[in-house]
C-alpha cells in the first residue's frame, strides 16, 4: 500500500514508525513532516488544511490510505472531502470531530448519553457567563468553546479570576473560539488519557497514558501541549477503564450513530479519576502528542493494521497483542517555551543514539540545514525508550537526554514521578 500521513509533530513522526515496520507498507509518504522523519519517509510540501491540494497529491501519487495527525485538518472536513473522492482515511468527519472542536457541542452529546462528566452551562453573552460564575462560585472552570491549541481553557480559583477571564473570552481574547464559553464545575481527581479505536459502530481500546501538562517539574509553572508522557498509566485500572467504556465512551459513540455522524478513528478521551469512578473532562478526535510516541513504542507494527481495520469497518476481528511493558517519552524543548522561544539553534550528539523497537528519538519541530539539526519549534524532540518496568523505561529515555548537545534545550527531569 502507498500511504500518506499528514502532520509534522513528534505524534506523526511515531505514526510513520511504526507504519514502516508494517509490510504492508510499500510507499510512505509524510506532509509535510520534519527533519526526523524525512530521515525514514518522503517529505511532502502539501497545504493540509487544503482538501482538494491533498486529494490532488494522493491521486498524482497512488496513495491508497491516508492517516491524518492533528484536529485542524478534520475539524476543516478534510477527511469528509478525501472519502468523497474514493479515499480510504484514518480519522473522523468534520461533523465527528466537533467531538473536540465545540466543547458545548461535547457537553451536549454527554448529556444526552448520560456519559458522566463535570456541571456546565454554555453562554453567548457576558451577562450570563458573569451570572453563573456569581451563582456557582469558584473554584470553576473556564472554556472557549472552539479549538484554541489547548490555551482556552483557564482553572480559575477565585471568583475574581473566574470574572477575569469570563472578560477576556468576551473580549476576544481566543478569537471565534471565545465568541461561546462553556463553564464547568472543577473536578478534582487524577488525570488519564485512554485511547479508543473506532470503525463507526466498533470501540476497541488501544491504551492508555498519563501527560505532564506543566512546564515545569513537580507540574509548577504555565501549561504546555505535553512535555513528556508514558504507558500504560497505573491509575486507569482494567475496572476503571471498563467503566469508562460502557458508561462514557460506548454511550457517546451510540449517541453519534443515532445522529447520523459515526465515529471513525482515534478518540482520545480525558478522564479525571476519583473514588474508582472516571468522568469525562473532554474528547479529542486525534491522537495524543505526546502520548501517541509512547502508544506506538508499545504497539509497534500492528498499529497500522488497527487503523486501517477502524477505517475500513473491520475492528470487530481485530484483537491487540500487548508486550507487558512499559513506554516513557521526555519531551526537549526551546529555552523559552511555552512563553516565546529562540528558532535554529544547533542539536548535536543525535547521530549515535540507538534507534530501534526499544530506543527512539522522535522530532517535533526540527529542520535539517547543510547536514545539521536545528530546532525551529517549541517542543522539539521525544526522547522515547520502552523498559520492563516503568523506572527502566525512564531511566533508558534520560539517559538518551543525557547524550543529546543542545544547550538552547530544555526538559522536565520528573517524566513519571506520578506513576513512580
Ligand atoms: P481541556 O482543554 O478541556 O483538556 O482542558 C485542559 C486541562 O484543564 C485538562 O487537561 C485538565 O487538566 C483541566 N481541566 C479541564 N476541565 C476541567 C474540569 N472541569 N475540572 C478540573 N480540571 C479541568
Ligand atoms: N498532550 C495533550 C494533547 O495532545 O492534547
Amino acid at each position: 500500500m502507498n500511504i500518506l500521513i499528514l502532520g509534522s509533530g513528534g505524534r506523526e513522526h511515531s505514526l510513520a514508525w511504526a507504519t514502516l515496520q508494517n509490510p504492508k507498507c510499500d510507499k510512505l509518504i509524510v506532509a509535510p513532516g520534519n527533519a526526523g522523519i524525512a530521515k525514514i519517509a518522503d517529505c511532502a510540501d502539501i497545504d493540509i488544511m487544503d482538501g482538494a491540494e491533498v486529494i490532488a497529491f494522493c491521486e498524482a501519487n497512488s496513495v491508497d490510505f491516508i492517516i491524518i495527525g492533528p484536529e485542524a485538518p478534520l475539524a476543516a472536513g478534510v477527511a469528509d472531502d478525501l472519502r468523497g473522492a474514493g479515499f480510504a482515511v484514518f480519522g473522523p468527519s468534520a461533523a465527528a470531530a466537533e467531538l473536540e472542536a465545540s466543547k458545548a457541542f461535547t457537553k451536549e452529546i454527554c448529556a444526552a448519553a448520560s456519559a458522566p462528566t463535570a456541571a456546565y452551562g454554555h453562554f453567548t453573552t457576558h451577562a450570563d457567563a458573569r451570572a453563573y460564575v456569581t451563582a456557582q462560585g469558584a473554584p470553576i472552570v473556564i472554556k472557549a468553546d472552539g479549538l484554541a491549541a489547548g490555551k482556552g481553557v483557564i482553572i480559575a480559583m477565585t471568583d475574581e479570576e473566574a470574572f477575569k477571564a469570563v472578560d477576556e473570552m468576551f473580549d476576544g481574547a481566543f478569537g471565534d473560539a471565545g465568541t461561546e464559553v462553556v463553564i464547568e464545575e472543577f473536578m478534582e481527581g487524577e488525570e488519564a488519557s485512554f485511547f479508543v479505536l473506532v470503525d463507526g459502530e466498533d470501540v476497541l481500546p488501544i491504551g492508555t497514558a498519563q501527560d505532564h501538562k506543566r512546564v515545569g517539574d513537580g507540574d509548577t509553572g504555565p501549561n504546555t501541549g505535553g512535555m513528556g508522557a508514558y504507558s500504560p498509566a497505573p491509575v486507569l485500572t482494567d475496572a476503571i477503564a471498563g467503566i469508562a467504556l460502557n458508561d462514557i465512551i460506548r454511550p457517546t459513540m451510540a449517541e453519534m450513530v443515532r445522529r447520523g455522524t459515526p465515529y471513525q478513528g482515534v478518540l482520545y478521551a480525558g478522564l479525571m479519576i476519583k473514588d474508582g469512578q472516571p468522568r469525562l473532562v473532554e474528547y479529542n478526535v486525534r491522537f495524543g502528542d505526546p502520548e501517541c510516541q509512547v502508544l506506538m513504542m508499545r504497539l509497534g507494527a500492528q498499529a497500522f493494521d488497527l487503523m486501517h481495520a477502524a477505517a475500513t469497518g473491520r475492528l470487530s476481528d481485530m484483537r491487540v497483542n500487548w508486550a507487558a511493558d512499559h513506554a516513557l517519552t521526555v519531551v526537549m524543548a526551546a529555552k523559552g517555551y511555552p512563553g516565546s522561544y529562540d528558532k535554529g539553534s544547533e542539536i548535536n550528539g543525535l547521530d549515535v543514539l540507538p534507534e530501534d523497537s526499544k530506543n527512539m528519538v522522535f522530532h517535533a519541530g526540527t529542520s535539517a540545514q547543510n547536514g545539521a539539526i536545528t530546532a525551529t519549534g517549541g517542543r522539539v524532540l521525544n526522547v522515547t525508550a520502552r523498559g520492563d518496568t516503568l523506572k527502566d523505561a525512564q531511566e533508558r529515555a534520560y539517559a538518551m537526554v543525557d547524550q543529546i548537545d543542545w544547550p538552547g534545550g530544555f526538559c522536565r527531569r520528573d517524566i513519571g514521578w506520578r506513576a513512580l
